[in-house]
């Protein structure tokens, strides 16, 4: 059976206090929002209608996303409106079940969904049973435990205050009923709201089957009104994500301390020490090792390629066998081939370095390709920068470069070249030759060093 799926975000989300409309605060590093429209993705969801208002044009062009209709709610007068204002839209699809999903619960899986889904009831719930159900609505049941209708909280008496199973928000209905019920409910209770949830009095006056689900991982359901809830979701997103990674051959040395905030790609035998956070797109091939404190964001790794602690790696393809850091940055555009060495505090950007090349000191190399099994010593430098354009370095195969040597770009080093230490190249270098711009060394004789003048 085909599918809508209607995201509720037009809430303002004042308990976050902030600029940026709730829905838009990240988790995972995405935003608490796209969560919600890719479980609507990967449920292959006919219809995406996300139901906006306040920061409408920022979460327009935060979230672009194509497959979404934008549905407008420019006042927030309850959950029930909400979902009325794409009825148009349901209309167009209406042999087909509708699930609500609200924006803020974000760590909804698609599992859980689909329990709902497969249910044959007209309209189906998901529930959990909590020790504090303050501010939730309860599930009323009657005597044979069929769901009767949900109550909220400020219009609840003591005695249904007391029922500890709630409604997470979520409901699955077939289309046309539930819009049938939307135009029926009213706002005469304690909050003067439409309820969505008095859709299921409305189904019972019908006597349409009305099914209660318990959300078998509580977590699924969590819901964020303000940072503190924002900080329990996200610890368990981390959870979550760590555990997958580890029954996938991953050894994470301090589980908990290691963050996830993208998708990541692993394989067998891989180890991460503690304090790494991965970023972005990452790919790690087998038996990568990456040491602590290291950051890697939308990076690809290659077999058996080691990062040592500290480093800093964005936007940069490693092949196989390379050892990189402690202490390296490998900024964007930088392309190792295999057995590559980086070495302690070593920048690269916008560089081609080939198989077995050597950096392993000290060094800055940008707009620059390097060739293969070339030396380059401690402190080199490639000026690519003449304050106002970039110039690219070129350095051919076997190539040594002798420590501290500036090389002024556009240069060409030929293969097989060799650079005395504390050179500053200005022009290019032939091959398979030594060269090498220093002053002579001379002694100075009778020279003596400055000494203190006296304070008067
Ligand atoms: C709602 C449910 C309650 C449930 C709880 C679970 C209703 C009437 N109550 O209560 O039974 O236990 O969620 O967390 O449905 N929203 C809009 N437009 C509105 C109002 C809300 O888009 O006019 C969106 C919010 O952005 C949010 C969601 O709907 O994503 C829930 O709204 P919220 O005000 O938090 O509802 P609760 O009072 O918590
Ligand atoms: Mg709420």
């Amino acid at each position: 059976m085909s599918l809508n799926v209607v995201i509720l975000a037009a809430g303002r989300g004042t308990r976050m206090c902030s600029q940026l409309p709730k829905v838009l605060h990240p988790v995972g590093g995405m935003p608490m929002l796209m969560h919600s429209i890719n479980t609507a993705r990967q449920l292959n969801a006919t219809q995406i209608n996300v139901v906006y208002g306040y920061g409408g044009e920022k979460l327009q062009t935060s979230i672009q996303a194509d497959d979404v209709h934008w549905c407008l709610q420019d006042e927030q007068l309850g959950t029930g409106h909400a979902v009325a204002q794409c009825v148009a839209n349901l209309q167009n699809n209406l042999s087909s079940k509708t699930l609500v999903l609200y924006a803020d619960v974000p760590l909804l899986q698609v599992s859980t969904c689909l329990t709902l889904l497969e249910r044959t009831a007209h309209l189906s719930v998901l529930t959990s049973i909590t020790e504090n159900p303050r501010g939730y609505g309860r599930i009323v049941r009657d005597g044979d435990g069929f769901i009767t209708q949900i109550v909220e909280e400020k219009d609840a008496s003591p005695e249904i205050q007391k029922i500890n199973e709630v409604n997470s928000g979520i409901i699955c209905a077939d289309t046309q009923d539930l819009i049938e019920w939307l135009a029926r409910i009213d706002n005469d209770n304690a909050q003067q709201e439409y309820y969505l949830t008095d859709t299921i009095a409305c189904a019972v006056a019908d006597d349409k089957r009305v099914d209660a689900i318990h959300c078998e991982d509580i977590t699924d359901v969590l819901g964020i009104n303000d940072r503190v809830q924002l900080a329990q979701v996200e610890a368990c997103y981390q959870q979550r994500q760590r555990h997958q990674l580890m029954l996938k051959g991953v050894t994470l040395k301090d589980p908990d301390t290691v963050y996830i905030e993208g998708q990541i790609e692993v394989a067998n035998d891989i180890v991460i020490e503690p304090c790494v956070t991965l970023r972005g797109k990452v790919i790690l091939e087998e038996n990568v090792h990456i040491g602590m404190n290291t950051v890697i964001i939308d990076a690809h790794i290659g077999k058996d390629s080691c990062v040592h602690a500290h480093s800093h790696i964005e936007q940069a393809e490693i092949g196989q066998a390379c050892e990189i850091g402690p202490y390296a940055r490998l900024r964007p555009d930088t392309i190792l081939a295999d057995e590559v060495k980086i070495g302690n505090f070593v920048e690269i950007k916008k560089t081609h370095i080939d198989t077995g090349t050597k950096i392993n000191h000290l060094s800055y190399l940008g707009d620059a390709q390097i060739g293969h099994d070339t030396n380059i010593g401690a402190g080199t430098i490639s000026c690519n920068y003449d304050g106002a354009n970039k110039h690219r370095t070129i350095i051919g195969d076997h190539v040594f470069i002798g420590s501290d040597t500036q090389l002024v770009a556009p240069v060409i080093i030929n293969s097989g070249a060799t650079i005395g230490a504390g050179s500053t190249i200005t022009s290019d270098v032939v091959a398979d030759k030594l060269t090498l711009s220093r002053s002579k060394q001379k002694t100075i004789d009778h020279w003596q060093r400055p000494t203190k003048k006296n304070k008067t």
